[in-house]
């Protein structure tokens, strides 16, 4: 598969007169692809009904000409002002119960139904007039779903259409009360139309009731995109794709993935670590300007799940790419340095390293106004060139001499599940406890010991040619995982909080984890200030999250103090009663891969190795050069070599 590059591109931004000359330059550089109109409607349809779309007729043509092949995006994120006079009541509601108000994007209500036929409208409207053009590579839907906290909106639209959602769900108001547990406070409803929105309780609200309006709103996410998707495949055959964000879990992505062809997603490394990680100071401080060396690598595998469509196999390879880029700079973290020299190129190969098809830089040229004129891009507001204009140009040309590189199947599956994500959060049971993030440690110090993961769906049913498996936090596992471990004979590791609960939000007895086979019961659960983190024996700590664990299973974890377990095995399935910091977590993991089979390869400083196919990458997100195994690997540089055969296993 031949690799590529792209950039955003804004031509509404700019004088028609320079159109020319920038697509001659994207092309000059050995770009494919560009993306367009994602945020156009106000130019695209001044006024309801008065349609211009000469402009972008002639700006596809434009770029087309070159040979340079379009991604349209539908203008859905960025509702014009006009719109609001039409649908007053589109607006988001905040928990508060406050509007969120018109002047930047993404104002809308997912369950608003104006907004939603406005939306087909317009989608509609594109898609018959460039579905057959040559030009138009690729579609995109919206922009960033859930971008700037828009999932969840509390308003009457949302209400109304949540009463239904739990009426399809439920079947009587019985029902419903039951499972929520609603005799609990005398919460207990008489029908459907009495149910609220778990927003302005007095106290928490129900956790069923909360995870239940979860769910309702990441369906809601899902049933606004395959408008667009059905919309537009009547009228093209090119591949839709949606621009999903990092750290982003208030929808299912799975559920938009399975209804387009492409997952796309858009890397900002720098960005993400200053604002979107737990980390301390001194991490923050040395990749500052390289990112975290294992989150872009976490999205890559994640976003790889999210673009294998059902029946999806080794031979019918994962669909995704990067979408945005970051290029130098951006706007909007707490701070914001620009990168090493090498890491637009580094941040390119690291995505081809997972798989991805094309990387597209964010954006082409800064723009001089509006929120984000402080933002890098591959030109400066006056066209000369930028450093990643350089980085790109060179990834470009050695992308020609490229081993053709193939994802492959890991040799380690990670449980990713979005509705454990929503678990946690309803019911944390402290501070700091967050599904990511104990997901997120789990994968880094995987990627310490040299392995390559495969992110894994919840509902994944078959895990042959895994040799171990972890599925951390999982909250409820899908029967089909259930049945798949139980097939399952190579190394499973379950836990912390696996298992806990059932789909509505109940302590299940037996109590859990509940498996066939593994005689451990979670007797106790017990969260811990960060002050108070519980020795482990040989070395580490339980943090934030300790389970009392009872049972026959041998003990293969204790505390130091008392010797209570902490992790129980009995036969290839493990349950971890812990959330362990770094050192244990090593330690524990070191002892995994190796029962499992696999050579735990303990990696220096921030260099990541990841191995694809027949091709093994060596990543340096360090700031000096890194020795690993007589290669030397520059700072922020990257490597590539065959993998021996002895290797591959
Ligand atoms: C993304 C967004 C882009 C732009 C970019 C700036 O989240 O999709 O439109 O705002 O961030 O970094």
């Amino acid at each position: 598969m031949k690799r590529t590059l792209g950039t955003c591109y804004y031509p509404e931004h700019w004088p028609e007169s320079e159109w020319q000359r920038d697509a001659a330059r994207m092309a000059g550089i050995g770009l494919t692809w560009v993306r367009i109109g994602e945020f156009a409607w106000s130019r695209l349809e001044p006024r309801p009904g008065d349609l211009r779309f000469d402009w972008l007729d002639r700006a596809i043509g434009v770029l087309g000409a070159v040979g340079l092949k379009v991604v349209l995006g539908t203008p859905t994120a960025t509702p014009p002002r006009w719109m609001l006079d039409r649908h007053p009541d589109m607006l988001a509601m905040d928990a508060e119960g406050r509007p969120r108000g018109f002047g930047s994007r993404r104002h809308y209500c997912f369950s608003h139904d104006g907004y939603r036929a406005e939306s087909a409208r317009i989608t509609r409207l594109l898609a018959e007039r460039y579905g057959a053009n040559n030009h138009v590579a690729a579609w995109q839907t919206d922009n960033e779903y859930g971008c700037h906290d828009t999932v969840i909106s509390y308003s009457d639209a949302a209400r109304t259409a949540f009463r239904a959602w739990c009426a399809d769900r439920y079947d009587s108001i019985e029902a419903l009360n039951a499972a929520w547990g609603n005799v609990f406070w005398s919460m207990d409803y008489g029908s459907f139309d009495e149910i609220g929105l778990p927003n302005l309780t007095v106290t928490e609200p129900n956790p069923a009731h909360a995870l239940a309006f979860r769910r309702f709103s990441s369906d809601q996410v899902a049933r606004f995109n395959a408008v667009q998707v059905e919309i537009i495949r009547e009228h093209s055959d090119a591949p839709i794709s949606h621009n999903y964000m990092g750290r982003e879990v208030a929808f299912d992505h799975y559920a938009t993935g399975r209804q387009m062809e492409i997952a796309t997603w858009d890397s900002y490394p720098l960005g993400f670590l200053e604002d979107r990680l737990e980390d301390d100071a001194t991490h923050k401080r040395r990749y500052a300007r390289q990112g975290d060396p294992d989150l872009q690598a976490f999205h890559h595998d994640l976003y790889r799940a999210v673009g294998r469509r059902p029946g999806g196999t080794q031979d019918a390879p994962a669909r995704w790419w990067v979408m945005e880029q970051q290029p130098g700079p951006v706007n909007w973290a707490p701070c914001n340095p620009a990168p090493l020299p090498g890491m637009a190129r580094l941040w390119a190969w690291e995505a081809f390293a997972h798989g991805a098809e094309a990387v597209c830089y964010f954006r082409w040229r800064q723009v001089p106004f509006a929120q984000e004129q402080m933002h890098a891009g591959m030109l400066r507001p006056d066209s000369a060139p930028a450093r990643a204009y350089h980085e790109a140009a060179q990834v470009a040309q050695e992308l020609v001499s490229l081993p053709d590189v193939e994802a492959g199947q890991a040799p380690v599956g990670l449980v990713f599940d979005y509705a454990a994500a929503w678990a946690w959060q309803v019911q944390p049971q402290g501070q700091g406890q967050d599904y990511f993030r104990l997901v997120f440690e789990t994968y880094r110090a995987l990627r310490k010991l040299g392995q390559s993961v495969d992110i894994l769906p919840p509902d994944t049913g078959d895990l042959s040619g895994y040799r171990l498996v972890l599925a951390p936090g999982a909250v409820t596992l899908s029967d089909p995982f259930k049945a798949a471990i139980a097939a399952h004979d190579r190394q499973v590791i379950l836990g912390p909080r696996t298992n806990a609960k059932t789909a509505e939000m109940h302590i299940p007895v037996p109590l859990p984890p509940a498996i066939p086979g593994l005689d451990v019961t979670v007797a106790r659960v017990q969260s811990l200030r960060a002050d108070m983190a519980v020795p482990v024996a040989g070395g580490g700590h339980v943090t934030l999250w300790l389970e009392d664990l009872e049972g026959t299973a041998e003990v293969v974890l204790a505390t130091a103090e008392d010797s209570q377990p902490v992790a129980m095995r009995s036969g290839s399935i493990t349950y971890l009663g812990g959330w362990l910091d770094e050192a244990a977590l090593g330690r524990f993991l070191t002892d995994a891969v190796q029962q499992a089979g696999l050579t735990p390869t303990p990696m220096p400083g921030g260099l990541r190795r990841r191995q694809a196919g027949a091709t093994e990458f060596l990543i340096n997100y360090d700031p000096d050069p890194q020795q690993w195994n007589g290669i030397t690997v520059p700072a922020a540089g990257v490597v590539w070599r065959a993998r021996s055969s002895h290797d591959r296993g």
